[in-house]
């Protein structure tokens, strides 16, 4: 190719997805394939949410509303923040893209933990910006190293409450230290896309320190509890000075009207919340205490996945449980040791027969 193209691209590699389950079918010749590879809701998403997107189905020859004004009131009320302090992406993925193209010039600094969501580097090495990678602590974010790695500069610090892949948490109290010290110049992006799997009673609220703190752009997504991964809708709460700034650079119908319309039905059943919630939790007491009988270690989760260390080449054991139609993660894909698998949980049955594959393929390796 003659065409020069841009070169702060040139260290990206392209995201490598969980497996799509009828790829496995296909290449195994499996009738039933579990996937537990992407952290996604094993119960599907809200019935409500269903016919909504079934009944907007005939206005899809229409774009979408741009500004997603039914969704915006609705989030502003249920959240109790102003409408314009709300930009909308298609997934909480585009809302982090969209944070590089507003912040970042060629050379400016951005620092994460070693261990963590791939696309906060991809939002930043993509304009140009260098990602500075502070070491983790027992498998967690360590925000005192993460604070070293802050020069003159430093533009953005991402972080993801819980984490992933290792879904550990930072509490209220570390979280309130660590952002008193930062410098009112540097964004904190706070990515809680698992937010509400998280059960520790020290886990942070964040969205009134918003208030306090006005370089914080606060995630979240509809992909996770929500259960509607395939509709990409997420969104970012900011100062409206930062949301404006988002305004300029976001394509004009980012979010679909399916979209648009789940994500609203979503917000209406907290049942199907609570419900996803509680099989979460069933699903990983059940598969941490099969965990601990076999002795295998994992990292405590507070979200809806678990990682967990075979003791074996997780290549060879991702392969043999793929043949027998489970699809997880590797974790050195994510930049664990490479005996790490990362789980997702399903649901209870679905980890029974999960269980019972990963004792049979660990027993022939
Ligand atoms: C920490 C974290 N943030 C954001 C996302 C992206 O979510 P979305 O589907 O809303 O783009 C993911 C997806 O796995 C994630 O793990």
């Amino acid at each position: 190719m003659t065409v020069e193209y841009r070169k702060s691209i040139d260290p990206m590699a392209p995201y490598v997805p969980g497996r799509p389950i009828e790829d496995v079918q296909r290449e195994f010749d499996l009738e039933r394939v579990v996937k537990l590879a992407s952290n996604e809701n094993p119960l599907g998403c809200s019935p409500k949410a269903r016919e909504a997107v079934i009944d907007s189905l005939d206005q899809s020859n229409y774009y979408p509303d741009g500004n997603c004004t039914r969704l915006r009131e609705r989030l502003s009320e249920t959240l109790g923040v102003k409408q314009g302090e709300i930009v909308f992406g298609a997934g909480a993925d585009e809302v982090l893209a969209m944070i590089g193209k507003v912040f970042i010039n060629p050379g400016d600094e951005c620092v994460t933990a070693s261990v963590t969501f791939s696309q906060y580097e991809a939002s930043a090495v993509s304009m140009g910006g260098v990602m500075v990678f502070a070491p983790m602590k027992n498998n967690a974010y360590d925000l005192d190293a993460i604070y070293e790695r802050i020069t003159e500069k430093t533009k953005i610090i991402f972080l993801a409450n819980p984490n992933n892949p290792t879904g550990t948490m930072f509490t209220a109290a570390e979280q309130e230290s660590f952002l008193a010290k930062i410098p009112s110049r540097v964004l904190i992006v706070i990515d809680e896309a698992y937010a509400e799997f998280a059960d520790d009673p020290s886990y942070p609220e964040t969205l009134p320190l918003l208030k306090k703190y006005k370089n914080i752009i606060l995630i979240k997504t509809f992909s996770k509890i929500y259960g509607l991964a395939s509709l990409r809708v997420g969104y970012g709460i900011a100062d409206e000075e930062i949301i404006q700034l988002f305004e300029k650079i976001r394509p004009p119908f980012n979010v679909t009207i399916q979209g648009q319309a789940a994500a609203l039905a979503a917000l209406d059943d907290q049942d199907f919340v609570r419900e996803s919630f509680e099989n979460n939790r069933a699903g990983m007491e059940y598969f941490c205490r099969e965990l601990d009988a076999v002795g295998l270690p994992y990292i405590p989760s507070q979200a809806n996945f678990v990682t967990v260390d075979v003791k074996r080449d997780s290549r060879e054991v991702f392969h043999e449980l793929m043949k027998r139609g489970y699809i997880v993660r590797t974790g050195y894909v994510f930049g664990l040791d490479i005996s790490w698998i990362r789980v997702t949980i399903g649901t209870l049955e679905q980890m029974r027969g999960f269980v019972g594959t990963l004792k049979e393929v660990l027993s022939e390796q």
